[in-house]
């Protein structure tokens, strides 16, 4: 009986078999990947799936708290990891910890997930010497939108040197592993060689020792709009919308519920 891996375990996979991940909002969604994904993610982006925000910037530490221990209940293959959502950890190492120590009490996640790279290291460092093993999150940082200017590439010409040396810090500050997000294939390519973690990549290369999705996206559940990186394996806001209209047809049609969905008057003989 497989267990789930440990942050350090995620480590150890650095230059193996890709690192396999998905997001998870919910526990049934939860139960579908475990044990299939090395790590499960409850991601900010559960503002935006699920929630109907406009950006990741309105979700609360209320939301990931119920999110977390929805998919926790889900879980118990996989490593589950959540994320630390905007305002929660940028302040202070004090702020970070006691909002990461609140969420792995609440949801019993075995780490967290914080945007930023060299400018969050010393916090980073102050919470895994405390017991708090940390995924950093560098590149293009949904929480950041305000001052990035919008969803674009990150670390193209000349920001290449500043995302290395992201890369380095969280790195050098003990993060377990680093998602890149939205960066050009070669920098995650030499990145991923100069950097001992694994790194994660959403939008960024095969060669990184791990990959993640939104599970919405990739499910095709979340149509919303697509982000280039996201490959749709499956179809299920077609399948959603398909099943809805043939429900709607046969209520009104009255076809259903059937005989075998209704009740009859006596109790059946044993
Ligand atoms: O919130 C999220 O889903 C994420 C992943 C896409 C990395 O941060
Ligand atoms: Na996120």
């Amino acid at each position: 009986q497989k267990t789930a891996p440990m942050p350090d375990d995620i480590r150890a996979m650095k230059g193996g078999t890709p690192i396999v991940s998905l997001t998870a909002y919910t526990t049934p969604m939860a139960q579908m990947m475990d044990g299939v994904c090395d790590f499960v993610l409850v991601g900010d982006s559960v503002g935006m799936v699920l929630h109907g925000l406009p950006s990741t910037l309105g979700v609360t530490m209320e939301m990931m708290t119920l999110h977390g221990a929805a998919v926790a209940r889900g879980l118990t293959k996989s490593l589950l990891v959540v994320d630390m959502p905007f305002g929660s950890y940028e302040e202070s190492p004090e702020q970070a910890f006691r909002n990461a120590a609140a969420l792995m009490r609440d949801t019993s996640a075995g780490a967290v997930k914080l945007e930023g790279g060299t400018h969050m290291a010393e916090t980073i460092a102050f919470l895994v010497a405390r017991g708090v093993p940390v995924m950093a999150h560098i590149g293009l940082t949904p929480q950041s939108i305000n001052t990035l200017g919008g969803y674009k590439v990150q670390g193209r010409d000349d920001q290449a040197e500043q995302l290395r040396a992201d890369a380095r810090a969280v790195s050098d500050a003990g993060a377990f592993s680093v998602v890149l997000e939205k960066v050009p294939a070669t920098l995650a390519d030499t990145i991923t060689g100069e950097i001992t973690i694994p790194t994660i990549g959403i939008g960024a290369s095969p060669n990184c020792d791990g990959q993640i999705l939104v599970v919405d996206d990739m499910l095709g559940l979340f149509t919303a709009f697509k982000p280039k990186f996201v490959k749709r394996f499956g179809t299920l806001g077609d399948d959603g919308r398909a099943a809805i209209r043939a429900y709607a047809d046969e209520v009104r049609a009255r076809s259903f519920p059937a005989a075998e969905h209704t009740f009859s008057d006596k109790a059946p003989t044993k």
